[in-house]
This record gives C-alpha cells, structure tokens and sequence, in this order.
C-alpha cells in the first residue's frame, strides 16, 4: 500500500532567528554586532526562501520577554528596525513582497510603529510572497487577546472564529518552523497557530545558517508524513 502523502513543499516557513548574542561573543564582538550580522542574514534568507517558492516567510524577531532586556540591548534593536525599514521596504516593493508585522505595537517607539504601517501600506500591492515580522509578539499575549475579543462579543465562537481574532488572520498556519541556536523551544512563538506544525532545530547560530541549511531544513520537512492525528 502506498505511504502517507509527504509533506513536500512548506506553504509557509516560520523562523525563530536565535543564537545572534552567541554568535558575536565567539568573535569577542558585542552583541549588537550580532544582531547585525542576524538582520543581514535575515534578509537575504527570506529572499531564499521565495525563492524557492514558499509563499509566507515568519520571522521570530523580537518577543514581547525580549522587550525586558538591558535598555542599551533593546536601543540597538530599536535602530536595526528603523534601518531594516528605511532599506528594505524599497526592495519588498520591487519583488513584490508584501510586508506583515505581528505583534504589540503599542510597546514598541511610536516611531517604529509608523514606519510600520508605512511598510506595509507601500507593499500591498505585493503578490509574490508575504513576508512577516514578529516585532513585540507573544503567543500567548495573541491568544489573550483573541479570549478577551471573543468574551467582548458576549457569544461562543469557533476554532476558525478564534483564528481570525489573531493576529495570524489570513495567513496559513506555519508548516514548518526552523530554530536557530541549539535551543529546544517555542520560546511564546505561535503557540495556537503551531498545533500541527513541523519543527526543525539546528545547533547553527542564527548568522551563520546558510542557504544550503535552509535547503536541508525544506528536505528533512519534505520527508515528513503529516498525519494530523489520522493513521
Ligand atoms: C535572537 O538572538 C534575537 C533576539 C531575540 C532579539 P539572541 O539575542 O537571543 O541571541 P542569544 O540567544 O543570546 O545568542
Ligand atoms: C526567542 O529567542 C525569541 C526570538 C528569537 C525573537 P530568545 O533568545 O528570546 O529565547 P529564550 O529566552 O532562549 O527562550
Ligand atoms: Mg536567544
């Protein structure tokens, strides 16, 4: 009899992009230079992962924990962002990309926010591909919000209800979400959203995961049999 269907192709890839600390404190540089060094792979990543066709690229990049950081930490983060804004919105638009951040705004400077809504108001035209930043996202925080929403409209509301509520509305769930920097964790990423993705961990710090590891994560995914709690 033939085998389960395999997984082939992920719609959808999400990344938690860890080990940027780690990987500047093996080259004795600060940490800021790490998250350097993650933001430009970052960048080129995502493209390689159009590239090969998935359609929704999540990035892990800063969670709602991460915002109780050293204030020194959390500047430099802050300045990443406003850069990755001011430089690569252009490009989304020209690969039309279309931009998607998750996430509490309200914690974050007022400023990044805006940059925010002007990233994704200029690339929504894209339809090649929808790339989407968690900046300030907690899964649970998602959930809680979606809880209090449904309570609001005083009735009992469906699992598809539920996850139009979230910030993920009109995405497809994760298929496969690829963690960088040894730990084995979800670490508040998209906890409801994630129930039947498929998980791939790598020792790799996030600087340093090549295109050809990301081809090795989209092989090691292909093989999976998803079976949904079916035989
Ligand atoms: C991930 O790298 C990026 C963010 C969480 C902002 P880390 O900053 O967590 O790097 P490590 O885990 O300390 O190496
Ligand atoms: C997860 O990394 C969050 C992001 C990558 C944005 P952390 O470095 O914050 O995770 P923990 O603290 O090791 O669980
Ligand atoms: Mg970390």
């Amino acid at each position: 009899m033939k085998k389960q269907t395999q997984a082939g192709l992920p719609r959808h890839v999400a990344i938690i992009m860890d080990g940027n600390g780690r990987w500047a404190k093996k080259r004795l540089l600060p940490r800021s230079a790490g998250h350097r060094a993650g933001m430009n792979r970052m960048i080129s990543l995502s493209e390689a992962v159009f590239d090969r066709g998935v359609e929704v690229c999540t990035v892990f990049a800063l969670s709602t924990e991460n915002l109780s950081r050293p204030e020194e930490e959390l500047k430099g983060l802050f300045s990443l962002f406003r850069e990755y804004f001011a430089k690569n919105v252009e490009k989304l638009v020209k690969k039309h990309i279309l931009l998607k951040v998750i996430g509490n705004l309200s914690l974050l400077p007022e400023d990044i926010g805006e940059l925010v809504r002007a990233g994704e108001e200029e690339t929504k035209g894209g339809d090649k591909g929808t790339l989407v930043l968690a900046i300030g996202y907690g899964g649970r925080q998602d959930i809680l919000a979606a809880v209090n929403e449904a309570v609001r409209r005083g009735r009992e509301v469906s699992e598809e209800e539920f996850s139009a509520l979230l910030y993920t509305k009109d995405l497809p769930e994760p298929d496969l979400l690829i963690r960088t920097g040894k730990e084995l964790r979800i670490s508040n990423f998209l906890l409801w959203q994630s129930a039947y993705t498929e998980f791939y961990f790598t020792d790799t710090l996030f600087p340093d995961f090549t295109d050809e590891e990301l081809d090795k994560a989209l092989k090691a995914y292909a093989a999976r049999e998803r079976r949904y709690g079916k035989i």
